[in-house]
């Protein structure tokens, strides 16, 4: 697998604004970089903006103001082909998987592959399952380098919250993207399993050379695993810095009270090529 092409800049928003319909402001002006080589951890409490700001850089929703670049190309009002080609080149891990529950780990990473798919044919190869050899290849050496290639044969239903993790971490991986997003990507696992998958991320981060935007609810944890921490308040950034500029002061600033530990909020279904793979094969 060939390393995907590198910049300097991963991201630029520059005043990036959200309102939602309704009113709500999500990101007010929003002005923020991520390095080409940065493992990047967003904190902020329930409502800050943080899926919303993540949702803008692949696109998953278009802003309503301001500009967002991905490796210096405007993305901000992409669509059509345009947007398909943004959503392959960042990987996006939710926190509840999205995995097919269905279908084996090695289908599941096979998805992350649809983005090179020559159609019609990949199309019918999906639905078939008959992925070429080479592709099966190319996905199995994504679990092999995350150490879950035992689990390649397995049907996803099948594993624990952890494990599933480390497979959406995989088909991440199978894009060979620009970029990984993670939304609460440990929010709905035990205390080892977290660590686990944060390490993971940390692994890939380190020997791919993908730099990774983490939005996490533990403080702990962003501050053992982010080389850099954002502090995001009210659609606004409000702390910028390494993580041992996290003192009190800062948890302050971002949470106005001390955050509880280890909360995790709701998550909120979003569409992924997963579903949308799940669609084009009923
Ligand atoms: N689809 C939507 N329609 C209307 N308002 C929305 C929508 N999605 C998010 N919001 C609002 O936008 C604001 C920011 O939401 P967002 O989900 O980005 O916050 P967050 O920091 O990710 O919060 P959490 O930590 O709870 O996940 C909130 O006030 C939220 O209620
Ligand atoms: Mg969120």
């Amino acid at each position: 697998m060939d390393r995907p092409h590198r910049t300097d800049i991963a991201v630029r928003a520059s005043g990036l604004a959200k309102a939602y319909p309704g009113g709500v402001l999500a990101l007010d002006r929003l002005d923020c970089t991520i390095g080409g080589d940065e493992f990047a951890v967003i904190l902020g409490p329930s409502g800050a903006g943080k899926s919303t700001f993540l949702r803008c850089i692949n696109r998953l929703i278009e802003p309503t103001g301001g500009r967002i670049e991905l490796q210096g190309e405007d993305i901000t009002h992409v669509s059509g082909r345009a947007l398909q080609r943004v959503r392959g080149r960042v990987g996006m891990i939710f926190q509840q998987f999205h995995l097919s529950p269905r279908l084996s780990v090695l289908d599941n990473v096979l998805a992350g592959r649809l983005r090179f798919a020559r159609r019609p044919w990949w199309i019918l190869a999906s639905i078939l399952r008959r992925f070429p050899r080479s592709e099966r290849e190319i996905a199995y050496g994504c679990l092999e380098r995350i150490g879950i290639a035992e689990l390649a044969f397995k049907r996803a239903d099948a594993l624990s919250g952890g494990q599933q993790q480390r497979v959406a971490i995989a088909r991440a991986l199978a894009q060979e993207p620009d970029l990984i997003l993670a939304d609460e990507p440990v929010a709905s696992l035990d205390p080892a399993s977290a660590r686990l998958v944060m390490d993971t991320l940390a692994q890939i981060h380190q020997t791919q050379g993908i730099p990774v935007v983490v939005n996490l609810h533990q403080v702990d944890l962003g501050r053992t695993y982010g080389q850099r921490i954002i502090g995001m308040a009210r659609g606004r950034m409000v702390f910028d810095g390494p993580p041992d500029a996290l003192d009190q002061d800062a948890v302050q600033r971002i949470y106005g009270t001390p955050p509880r530990p280890g909360k995790a909020s709701p998550a909120v279904p979003v569409p992924t090529v997963v579903a949308a793979l799940e669609t084009a094969r009923a």
